[in-house]
């Protein structure tokens, strides 16, 4: 019998590890973000519980174009209702997943109310420094009710990252997901079934913004507290 699993431990810290669908879509929800869902679209898994397997090996790197749909919704992720800047309806976002030199295409529809940027962590942007995400430093903030595309290769790299906003701490109130590039030659290919991903990170009852101002804040003594 093989080893069932791989565990992928992504983000930081500790104590999250569910993820919660928002209220059932309304109209505001693209056509395609649903068709990314269902059965047709397998690659673009939504739900971090599922097992997957590698992406099927196609002959030469294909595009796979993802969309984000960034809006606040009331959640519970602990049990607490509070607002939560959701990718998709849910918190984390998608998990975001290609094969080693695929090219992504990523549009983020920004329904926040809110500026914002996404950033994909970890991944070297050569000849994409635009498509980095960092805002204020490789693009204008994008503005709420406005998509702005986003279009690199991982080239060589492979692995484990993560996508998450940019700008201010918005990713500590639920903007971010996996990003996972597979390598096609996978040295470990045969050695598992199914794999995984476990995103853990630090969930607040007050929105950031707060938080950031309390730390922020002359006196802070936070550090000190265990
Ligand atoms: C993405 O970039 C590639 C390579 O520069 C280009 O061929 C393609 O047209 C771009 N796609 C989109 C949707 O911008």
């Amino acid at each position: 019998m093989r080893i069932t699993s791989i565990f992928y431990v992504i983000v930081l810290l500790s104590l999250y590890s569910t993820i919660i669908n928002a209220a059932p879509a309304t109209s505001a929800v693209p056509t395609l973000e649903k068709r990314q869902e269902t059965e047709q679209d397998p690659d673009f898994n939504t739900n971090i519980f599922t097992s997957f397997k590698p992406l099927e090996v196609t002959a030469s790197p294909i595009t796979r174009e993802y969309t984000l749909t960034l809006a606040k919704a009331e959640l519970a992720p602990d049990g607490f209702s509070r607002q939560v800047w959701t990718s998709n309806g849910q918190y984390p976002g998608p998990m975001i997943r290609a094969n080693k030199g695929d090219q992504i295409v990523i549009h983020v529809q920004n329904n926040l109310g809110d500026f914002t940027t996404i950033h994909w962590h970890g991944i070297f942007q050569r000849g994409t420094t635009f498509y980095d995400g960092v805002a204020g430093q490789t693009q204008c903030l994008i503005a709420t009710g406005t998509t702005f595309t986003y279009n690199f290769t991982a080239g060589e790299q492979y692995g484990t990252y993560w996508w998450h906003s940019h700008f201010r701490s918005q990713y500590v109130d639920g903007l971010r997901g996996a990003l996972i590039i597979h390598d096609p030659k996978d040295p470990y290919l045969n050695d598992y079934d199914e794999e995984f991903v476990m995103t853990l990170s630090d969930w607040h009852h007050e929105e950031s913004e707060s938080l950031v101002n309390k730390r922020m804040a002359k006196g802070y003594d936070g550090f000190n507290v265990n």
